[in-house]
């Protein structure tokens, strides 16, 4: 749990819509004083003014490094920040062989890339032992069919944060954020029906708590992301007659 007696100054990166923006509003709801960052400054400006005006606007784009060195030179100006909570993300569902390459190309660049460049350049705006928390994805588990190239971004970004955890141990309390089916925009996408799907309030909900205890990865909700952690420890021969029955 935060320290009551002061205010906590958390940067929420992808915070312009979906469980960012939930996130946002329940930290508001708590006092934290944040950074609000995504590429739509209207929709961030939006989203302070339901919160009282009261936080920072600061416009990146994480696929670009110097956009993100300004805005981590300017978050740290205001002061350092006790928790970077990372989500930004872009998803575009279909099979491989039916994937755009250019949009896969840049999901790439967004989903991972994006997280490695904010491993090397934001914590220069955290405290000592802040939190840098990152979001990956249920869908980066195991191969699904339909979920391409998202889904391998996925599996990149979890493995990145698990070798930042060790390589960060006792500078930065690194932690994984690992939604299942949360009902945004990314989601409406899916033209399949969302086993356990909640909404981004309800997420956030969850993050928001998960992030003041002490586990590396906050997953939820647990009925789904423990059937997908089970599917996952099987041996192929086991699991992939299952997600091939997935194929549409
Ligand atoms: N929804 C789900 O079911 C689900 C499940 C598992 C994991 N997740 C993960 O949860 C996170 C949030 O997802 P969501 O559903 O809330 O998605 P969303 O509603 O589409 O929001 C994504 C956020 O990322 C920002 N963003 C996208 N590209 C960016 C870039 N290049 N630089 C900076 N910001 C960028 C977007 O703002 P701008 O467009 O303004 O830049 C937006 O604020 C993502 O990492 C997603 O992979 C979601």
């Amino acid at each position: 749990m935060p320290d009551a007696s002061r205010t906590e100054r958390i940067w929420i990166i992808g915070a312009s819509d979906g469980i960012g923006a939930a996130l946002a509003r329940g930290y508001h709801a708590r006092g934290a004083s944040l950074t609000l960052s995504a590429r739509s400054e209207n929709k961030l400006n939006e989203l302070n003014d339901n919160l009282d005006s009261k936080h920072q606007v600061v416009t990146l784009d994480v696929s670009n490094r110097e956009s993100l060195k300004a805005a981590t030179d300017k978050v740290a100006e205001s002061g350092l920040v006790d928790r970077i909570v990372h989500l930004a993300a872009l998803y575009d569902p279909g099979k491989v062989l039916d994937l755009d390459p250019d949009m896969a190309a840049k999901i790439i660049s967004v989903n991972l890339t994006g997280c490695f460049n904010l491993a090397q350049i934001a914590p220069k705006a955290l405290k000592p032992m802040g939190q840098l928390a990152i979001t990956g994805s249920v869908a980066g588990y195991i191969g699904l069919p339909q979920g391409q190239i998202y889904s391998a971004t996925k599996a990149g970004v979890i493995n990145l944060v698990e070798s930042l955890r060790a390589e960060l141990s006792g500078q930065v309390d690194v932690r994984l954020i690992s939604p299942g089916f949360v009902d945004t925009r990314l989601t409406q996408q899916n033209n399949f029906e969302m086993p356990a799907v909640i909404e981004p309030d309800e997420a956030a909900r969850r993050i928001i708590s998960g992030l003041d205890r002490k586990r590396f990865e906050i997953h939820f909700p647990r009925r789904l992301t423990l059937t997908m952690k089970l599917l996952r420890l099987l041996p192929y021969w086991a699991s992939m007659p299952l997600t091939r029955r997935l194929v549409q």
